[in-house]
């Protein structure tokens, strides 16, 4: 990188409070922003790896579950926005315990439809309906969304990708199919604060 470069990119703004910076400040601050967030699939991509190997008493490890559900949606013929959402719904296991679906939700929001942001940010109550009955919970919790316009989506999603990928004996990708697909994904944002009139732009 030239020196030039690399000494902006370096660049500090000095304010103590958000309410005492400048526009020049944001000079400095939003170039390094831009670099920050051109970066994000490689973050996420490496935040995914972590499930590797983390098997919590399933028959194949997270990692390889979010490959294999990958996989059949690819190989159902979905388009690209699809297998990345198949790819990343369980991307959350790792900081979100509790609420998994929520946090690849939130990732996936700015890039995705409506109808697939939705599918992933619920698929967790609808994968329930397949064993939310054998620790003590309602496996029909999804049945609060009968009639909602994404409920067929995601059961669908369930019923073809997530539910049948926990299978060693069949095919699992390798993340090399996949990561292209994501650094095309994110590269282009639809939606986000930072960007009020992205969703005019590509209409
Ligand atoms: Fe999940
Ligand atoms: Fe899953």
């Amino acid at each position: 990188m030239p020196q030039t470069i690399a000494t902006h990119m370096n660049a500090r703004a000095t304010f103590k409070r958000m309410e005492d910076s400048t526009k020049e400040d944001f000079e400095i601050i939003v170039p390094q922003a831009i670099q920050h967030a051109q970066a994000l699939a490689d973050r996420v991509l490496a935040h995914l790896k972590l499930l590797q190997g983390d098997y919590g008493g399933f028959p194949i490890d997270r990692y390889s579950h979010c490959l294999q559900t990958a996989t059949l949606a690819l190989r159902d013929g979905r388009d690209e926005e699809y297998v990345v959402c198949a790819l990343l719904h369980d991307i959350g296991d790792t900081l979100g315990s509790y609420n998994h679906q929520e946090i690849a939700g939130a990732i996936l929001k700015p890039f995705v439809s409506e109808a697939n942001h939705w599918m992933v940010d619920n698929h967790a109550i609808f994968q329930g309906y397949n064993f939310f009955h054998h620790v003590g919970l309602d496996r029909n919790l999804r049945d609060k969304f009968k009639g909602h316009p994404h409920y067929e989506r995601t059961a669908e999603f369930i019923e073809l990708y997530d539910n049948p990928a926990f299978d060693p004996s069949r095919e699992i990708l390798p993340i090399e199919t996949f990561e292209p697909m994501v650094k095309r994904l994110m590269a282009a944002p639809r939606r986000s604060i930072l960007l009020p009139d992205a969703d005019a732009r590509r209409a």
